[in-house]
């Protein structure tokens, strides 16, 4: 593989001022690993979380027949769900398609997803003898080779010039799902676990840190060339919390990922910890439909300190076309041209989207962010 060397200043970011894996020229140099940098960009950057999915006739013909687990663990079919929803979009990056649960699952927790109740975990964590009970962390991660197989075939199978973003759910989500069983509203045995037993919570997290660094380090190795950490459920914490249960931990996580590659650090309603996530070294921030993109990237060091990702509101993709493309246009008015912005949604597409919108959305970005 040829390599590259930086074409611009490189950021003050701490983990991407170097192109450490020798990424080839045309990915270096591609719009999103650009804008993960901060770099100018000729246009800018877009993809969307939960691009492949039930939204498609594609993948819902794919999934028919088959349980959503069994297609997360079956290579050709996760390259053939990534690659197809990149292509027909036209997207910038693809993301491999897996969940973050499976990391859960490897580490012993049974995991089925019923459908139409989302995941559940059958043996929730709620004492320190199930967090010591917990898989072994490296061989948790030897046990996800079905992941890296699927990247390393996605890979072979993109254009020279599109990324492939690797992810992972974060520790704090992990934790999460993991002590409820499932999704929650209120995440009330979480907090009973993470207050009244600190010494088995930070066990855990670091339990789930030590699966999560091979975890994203193998994905690296396959050939991802971004990751993102999912924390969806960390915005219902307060700053002093996260500051005491998470914030060592996600420092840790985002520290051992391997240098050169960018990190996007995303979750849901999470303005008033932005700051602190950004402090726990992430190169992009993801923003949410609820918290404003551009007061945001300031409060996070602004362009030129890291690079944010965001922030459509999700449903505007159900409503009509003048709306969602008067939507994209205010969020490029919030990113105003300035380096280091990724288009992307506030949270995943949801289910109901006509596949049409989503692909207009993408147009309509490229066609107005031409430099
Ligand atoms: O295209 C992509 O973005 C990659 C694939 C991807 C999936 N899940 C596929 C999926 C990614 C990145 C995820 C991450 C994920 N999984 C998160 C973090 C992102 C977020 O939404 O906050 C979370 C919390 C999960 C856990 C999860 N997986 C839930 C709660 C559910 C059920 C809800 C739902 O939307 O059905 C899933 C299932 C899931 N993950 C589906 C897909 C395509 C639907 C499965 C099906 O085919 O029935």
């Amino acid at each position: 593989m040829p390599s590259a060397t930086p074409s611009a200043t490189p950021r003050l970011g701490i983990r991407s001022a170097g192109n450490v894996r020798q990424l080839s020229a045309p990915l270096w140099d591609s719009h999103f690993l650009r804008a993960c940098r901060g770099e100018p960009t000729k246009r800018t950057p877009v993809w969307l979380m939960r691009q492949a999915g039930r939204y498609m006739q594609h993948y819902r013909g794919i999934r028919s027949g088959r349980s959503f687990l069994d297609l997360c663990k079956d290579p050709a079919m996760a390259t053939e769900v990534t690659l197809y929803a990149r292509e027909w979009l036209g997207v910038d990056a693809a993301i491999i398609f897996s969940d973050i649960l499976v990391v859960l699952e490897a580490l012993g927790l049974p995991l089925a997803f019923a459908a139409g109740d989302g995941p559940t975990l059958s043996r929730p964590v709620r004492d320190a003898a199930a967090v010591h009970a917990l898989g072994d962390p490296i061989k948790a991660a030897e046990q996800l080779s079905y992941v890296y197989e699927a990247i390393r075939r996605t890979v072979a199978g993109l254009p020279a010039d599109i990324p492939l973003i690797g992810f992972c759910g974060a520790p704090y989500t992990l934790a999460a799902y993991a002590i409820e069983g499932g999704s929650s509203r209120q995440f009330a045995h979480t907090k009973t676990f993470m207050y009244g037993d600190p010494g088995a919570w930070h066990a855990l997290q670091q339990r789930l840190v030590l699966t999560l660094i091979p975890y994203l380090n193998a994905q690296i190795t396959a050939g991802a060339s971004c990751v993102q950490v999912f924390d969806s459920w960390v915005g219902h914490l307060t700053r002093a919390d996260f500051i005491e249960f998470v914030q060592p931990h996600l420092t840790a996580l985002v520290a051992g990922i391997a240098p050169g590659i960018p990190v996007i650090l995303f979750g849901t309603e999470t303005g008033h910890l932005s700051d602190l996530i950004a402090g726990c070294g992430a190169d992009v921030i993801g923003v949410d439909t609820t918290t404003d993109l551009s007061a945001n990237w300031e409060r996070c060091g602004g362009p030129g300190r890291i690079a944010v990702q965001g922030n459509l509101d999700p449903c505007l993709l159900l409503g009509p076309r003048e709306r969602l493309l008067a939507g994209a246009d205010s969020v490029l008015k919030a990113a105003a041209g300035r380096p280091g912005h990724i288009f992307n949604l506030g949270h995943g597409v949801i289910k109901e989207t006509n596949p049409e919108q989503a692909k207009a959305l993408v147009e309509h970005v490229h066609a107005r962010t031409q430099r």
